[in-house]
């Protein structure tokens, strides 16, 4: 039914109900008959509009008689039913005749309750972030944010992925993130496309700035420099080191110590053989590659050797020259010897008459003097030889006496008796040679040429021993004599012309 015609059926049926009412009533009052008067009951619910949207549509409503008037009652005045305009809100666009506007609400239909499939992503109306991407829905649309972005779709904001560790970069690679995205760059010293990086060999490639004197090794990303051994440095500047100088060379003590690039040899220095690191010393001495001379001691020392001339011999030990120890007067041959030169030395021999090694040579005061005779009356004192005459020889006065005991050699001279110990020695020496008998001898003392000045032989004047028996002047007895009995001995003042026995005094050799 459509609106009009259901109008017209409730009123139909209303008056119908109407007729009815009024008959029972009208019945029961013919029966019993009190009058009721007629009320109204309460009104229905409105009709549903006429219109489904829109703003020209009308409702009704109707009400009950409650009672309805009988027996005479009063009925009910007014109408049982009202009618009102009615519209119906359009939820998706705005009243508009007995429709809804739906002009931009992206509905149709006379309500705008069909939604119309409005594409906003293609028309650019939605709301999408820039990097979000627009569905378009039925009626609308969603936003989603684009891959490597974050947010409700409305808003989005760039994901870092470097910072979040969701990056697939290689882990030698670098990871920048750049606006909903990243790239991976493989790090210094890795090869690769960013997401697989290996590892550069610069060593192998030559791509290293290592010292020609460092060895490279490859490290992840890298490579490192190290000087080679003997080297000192950073690797890329390697300096050579200098073991001589900084001690830590092996090379022996007896060793030189030469630097080269990187090392540094040892040579043993000469006198010594060895490895360098080792060396020995060579005992020239022993192998005979010493330059001593034949007549010199050679003598091992720690790296050399030395030279030096045997005994008798003189030079530096490598030219040895005999030396003539006669000649230079440094052999130790006895002065009654005769030295001789010999290679390295010299031997002596005792001169005649002396006997002996040499080196020591005597010989009797008989030996030294045969003219003087007889041989027992010598003897020796201070190494001077003293000789008194026997009962045979003949008698001589000063001056010849004197010549007699000269004649001989030996610096002879008349017996000199300058202290008492050569006075008491020729004492004991008259008592062995002359017996008891008592004599008188020259010796060699007068004052032929200063009258008083008594003189010695030798020519030394008297010095403060005498034996004189007394201080008697005396003119012309100017030599003096040794008289002696048993007992004593005495000097006395003769007449040099006299003769007497007389003792002699020569050397004695030595
Ligand atoms: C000593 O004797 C020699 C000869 O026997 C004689 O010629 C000389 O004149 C004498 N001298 C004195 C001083 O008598």
């Amino acid at each position: 039914m459509t609106g009009p015609q259901a109008n017209y059926f409730i009123v139909t049926a209303a008056l119908l109900i109407l007729l009815a009412g009024e008959s029972a009533a009208w019945r029961r009052r013919r029966r019993t008959c009190s009058a009721v008067n007629c009320q109204w009951g309460p009104w229905t619910s409105w009709s549903s509009c006429t219109t489904q949207c829109g703003s020209l549509g009308t409702r009704t409503r109707t009400r009950p008689y409650s009672p309805a008037a009988s027996c005479g009652g009063a009925p009910c005045s007014g109408s049982n039913f009202e009618t009102e305009e009615c519209n119906r809100f359009c939820p998706n666009g705005t009243p508009s005749g007995a429709g809804c506007d739906c002009s931009g609400t992206g509905f149709t239909g006379t309500c705008c309750d069909i939604a119309a499939d409005v594409d906003e992503c293609a028309l650019g109306t939605d709301t999408c972030h820039d990097q979000a991407t627009c569905a378009n829905t039925p009626g609308s649309y969603t936003c989603d944010c684009n891959s490597g972005y974050t947010g409700n779709g409305n808003s989005c904001t760039d994901e870092d992925e470097c910072a979040l560790g969701t990056d697939t970069c290689d882990e030698n690679a670098i990871c920048n993130n750049t606006p909903g995205d990243y790239t991976c760059t493989c790090g210094d010293g890795f090869n690769g496309d960013g997401y697989t990086c290996t590892d550069d060999d610069e060593c192998t490639l030559g791509t290293h700035d290592c010292h020609e004197a460092a060895t490279c090794s490859n490290t992840p990303g890298g490579f490192a420099c190290a000087c080679d051994p003997g080297y000192n440095g950073d690797g890329n500047t390697c300096t050579d080191d200098d073991e001589c100088a900084l001690g830590t060379d092996t090379c022996d003590d007896d060793a030189t110590c030469v630097n080269a690039a990187g090392s540094y040899t040892c040579d043993c220095n000469p006198g010594y053989r060895g490895d360098g690191n080792t060396c020995d010393d060579i005992n020239e001495c022993d192998e005979g590659t010493d330059t001593c001379d034949d007549d010199a001691t050679c003598t091992n020392t720690p790296g050399s050797y030395t030279c030096e001339c045997s005994n008798g011999f003189n030079g530096d030990g490598n030219t040895c020259t005999d030396i003539d120890e006669c000649a230079e007067g440094t052999d130790t041959c006895h002065e009654q010897a005769t030295c001789t030169n010999t290679p390295g030395g010299y031997s002596c021999a005792c001169d005649h008459p002396y006997t002996g090694d040499g080196y020591s040579c005597s010989a009797s005061c008989s030996d030294l003097y045969p003219g003087l005779r007889p041989a027992r009356n010598f003897g020796k004192f201070r190494n001077q030889c003293f000789w008194s005459p026997s009962h045979r020889t003949r008698k001589l006065n000063y001056t010849k006496a004197r010549q007699e005991c000269g004649s001989h050699g030996g610096a002879g001279a008349l017996a000199m008796i300058k202290d008492v110990e050569t006075q008491n020695f020729l004492r004991n020496h008259l008592k062995r040679t002359s017996g008891k008998t008592q004599k008188s001898f020259w010796i060699g003392l007068d004052d032929l040429n200063d009258e008083h000045d008594f003189k010695w032989n030798d020519g030394t004047l008297l010095g403060g021993y005498d034996k004189f028996r007394s201080n008697a002047p005396h003119k012309i007895r100017d030599c003096v004599v040794l008289w002696r009995t048993r007992k004593v001995a005495r000097w006395e003042i003769k007449n040099c012309g006299s003769t007497f026995p007389y003792i002699c005094q020569l050397d004695g050799g030595s």
